[in-house]
């Protein structure tokens, strides 16, 4: 893809976010993040983490205790969500039951007072984006959920936002209509050519859909970046066991590219731990390789075995610890084998 400046500045930047309740929780704790224009950027974390009082506070509903919201560079804390750039499409769709799918999305037009003939032409042309041609005078109770939240994505983008901000909206869907509805949303940002702020603690829908994560715990941000570098090199062991299942082990780190667990040495990729560290390690089930007992590097005892389509999954008990594995190859419940490790896959992380 071409790579414009435009595409590149940030067209938001969060600066020292901190949000204390009047309960005195500490919801968020020092945000420090930017979203570029254009971009995809999903906050992904579990139940409770703080993204909805995020995504609040970047759309005007609520008020940071500390910190700053810089649009384009200048501070809009004090700036009413209607005076903002910025749309919000909610969980709950909230589209008014009583009127017309057609009246829905003008309702914003009407409100500024724009004139009929140019309301008509957005109102097709949204329909048109949301592949709900003709629906002008539907009602709402007559479509399924999957339309209708198309429709309140159409409401939210009639007004031509420069960042839609999406609290988890495709959480009331059936898993079917979810992917569909995923795959339809990239591609509607992709036309719209709009930054989409989006909330989900569903972390495949996190990465299938972004350029950008920034995964969420505890109301801090423990990582940004693609899908592909949370993936593959998690910061923490939270992102590692929260983006994939993962096996995580103690261990300790013996000098550069020298780790031991479970009373083996292994060689790394890693460095600059220091030496003698108590460290943790993450190894993906997918990277770890089942060969024969006398071959493998660590040896176990096959506890269960599921068949998955694509690959195996099983559990495999070493040293009391018992480790999750996918692969094509299948040893039989009981059997013993050895697992061998490559030390790229073998990823070392500061104990937390
Ligand atoms: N208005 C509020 N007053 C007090 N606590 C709140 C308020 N809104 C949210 N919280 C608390 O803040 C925490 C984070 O909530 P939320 O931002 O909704 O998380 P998420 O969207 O990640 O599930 C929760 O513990 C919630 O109970
Ligand atoms: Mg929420």
């Amino acid at each position: 893809m071409k790579e414009t400046k435009q595409q590149t500045e940030p067209i938001i930047n969060l600066v020292n976010i901190s949000k204390t309740f009047d309960d005195g929780a500490q919801i968020l704790k020092d945000i420090n993040m930017y979203i570029r224009r254009n971009e995809f950027l999903t906050l992904l974390g579990p139940s409770g983490c703080g993204k909805t009082t995020l995504l609040r506070i970047i759309g005007g509903f609520e008020e940071a205790s500390s910190g700053e919201v810089l649009f384009e560079g200048s501070n809009i804390a004090k700036l009413p969500p209607y005076k903002r750039r910025i749309n919000t499409v909610f969980q709950k769709y909230a589209l008014f039951p009583h009127m017309t799918v057609g009246e829905n999305i003008a309702f914003g037009l009407q409100i500024k007072k724009v004139d009929q003939k140019t309301i008509d032409e957005k109102v097709a042309q949204m329909l048109e984006l949301v592949n709900l041609k003709g629906f002008q005078d539907r009602r709402i109770e007559s479509l399924s959920g999957g339309q209708q939240q198309r429709i309140a994505i159409a409401r939210a983008v009639v007004n031509e936002p420069e960042v839609l901000l999406l609290d988890e909206p495709l959480g009331a869907l059936d898993l079917k209509l979810r992917k569909g509805m995923q795959m339809e949303l990239k591609k509607i940002q992709q036309k719209l050519g709009i930054t989409f702020i989006y909330v989900t603690h569903d972390q495949e829908e996190a990465l299938t859909m972004s350029d950008t994560i920034a995964v969420m715990n505890e109301g801090r941000v423990q990582q940004i970046g693609t899908p592909v570098d949370i993936y593959n090199e998690p910061k923490n062991a939270f992102v590692a066991d929260f983006i994939g299942e993962s096996n995580i082990l103690q261990a300790t780190m013996i000098k550069d590219y020298l780790v031991s667990f479970h009373g083996v040495d292994f060689v790394c990729v890693d460095t600059g731990f220091g030496e003698n560290v108590a460290v943790d390690v993450v190894i993906r089930p997918e990277d770890i390789r089942i060969v024969k007992e006398e071959e493998g590097m660590l040896k176990g005892t096959v506890e269960s075995v599921t068949f998955k389509g694509v690959h195996y999954e099983m559990m495999v008990k070493s040293n009391n610890y018992t480790w999750a594995v996918h692969s094509t190859a299948m040893a039989p419940v009981g059997a013993k084998v050895g697992m061998v490790l490559t030390p790229e896959d073998i990823h070392i992380m500061k104990r937390g």
